[in-house]
């Protein structure tokens, strides 16, 4: 069961162009009963309307995870709105190659690292005196984390490392938060629609999956609820992988 007045977070949540992990739809089944705070690169507006058409109480701010002082603007917004923190999922990455590492050029590999991991942990580093006893820390990692396919090479290196911080934070964090880490399959997202629109590849990865389909973007919300819930109040330092039974595990 989610607590009351939970004040949700959601890093890197689209503001258009259909689905995201952590859609609009997505946080709204979150069920936060009061609290919601959403941050995009560019523009919250269109999300934060649609979740105060539904009675939802939210607050949307601009950040661009790798601009120092966007995140702190992002966590004192948040601060100055709610007074505390209690859940952060930590969402936003981007996939800029399909090339082998060994032809990855450096600046994509400093982004690729920027974004999808060096960012997360300084967001942290500014969130962490807010969080409250109780407080839970959610990474969205990726299947592709335990063995990183050919055209997602480096991306998947990156999602690999969100596995280790998710070890590390969960024992730096402890006792009062919680650190666990969500690793989806293949969803058809914008972020994955040079995979999931091609019908050969999709079919290639919906076959490798038990389940014989595609994750859905409330299926990834459902799995960061639970995590994010009382429900899951003795489990940290753990990902879940929710990917219809495709191979993982290193
Ligand atoms: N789709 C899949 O098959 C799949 C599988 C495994 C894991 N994942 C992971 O799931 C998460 C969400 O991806 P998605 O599939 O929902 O794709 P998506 O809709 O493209 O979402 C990616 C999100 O990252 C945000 N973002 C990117 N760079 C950012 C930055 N510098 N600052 C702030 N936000 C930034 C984007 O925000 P804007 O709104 O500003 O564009 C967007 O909300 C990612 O961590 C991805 O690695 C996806």
């Amino acid at each position: 069961m989610l607590r009351p007045l939970t004040v949700r977070t959601l890093i890197g949540n689209r503001r258009e162009r259909g689905p995201t992990l952590l859609s609009v739809k997505s946080a709204v089944d979150m069920n936060p009963k009061k609290n919601i705070f959403l941050s995009s690169r560019n523009n919250v507006d269109e999300a934060v309307e649609k979740l105060r058409a539904r009675g939802i109480e939210v607050l949307g701010v601009v950040c661009h995870v790798s601009n120092a002082q966007q995140r702190k603007n992002l966590i004192e917004t948040t601060v100055q709105k709610y007074g505390k923190i209690d859940v952060i999922v930590s969402n936003a990455a981007v996939n800029p190659s399909v090339d082998t590492i060994l032809e990855t050029k450096e600046a994509v590999l400093d982004k690729l690292w920027e974004i999808n991991v060096k960012a997360a942990i300084l967001l942290l580093q500014d969130a962490t005196p807010h969080l409250q006893k109780g407080s839970s820390v959610i990474f969205i990692s990726s299947i592709t984390a335990y063995q990183p396919p050919a055209s997602l090479a480096m991306y998947g290196v990156t999602k690999t490392a969100l596995l280790g911080l998710t070890k590390v934070l969960a024992a730096e964090m402890a006792p009062d938060t919680r650190v666990n880490c969500v690793a989806p399959g293949f969803v058809p997202t914008r972020f994955a629609d040079f995979l999931t629109s091609n019908d050969e590849i999709r079919k290639s990865i919906e076959e490798k999956t038990l389940l014989n389909r595609l994750g859905t973007t409330e299926d990834m919300a459902a799995a960061t609820a639970f995590l994010a819930s009382d429900d899951a109040s003795y489990i940290t330092g753990e990902t879940l992988v929710v990917g219809g039974g495709a191979p993982s595990r290193l």
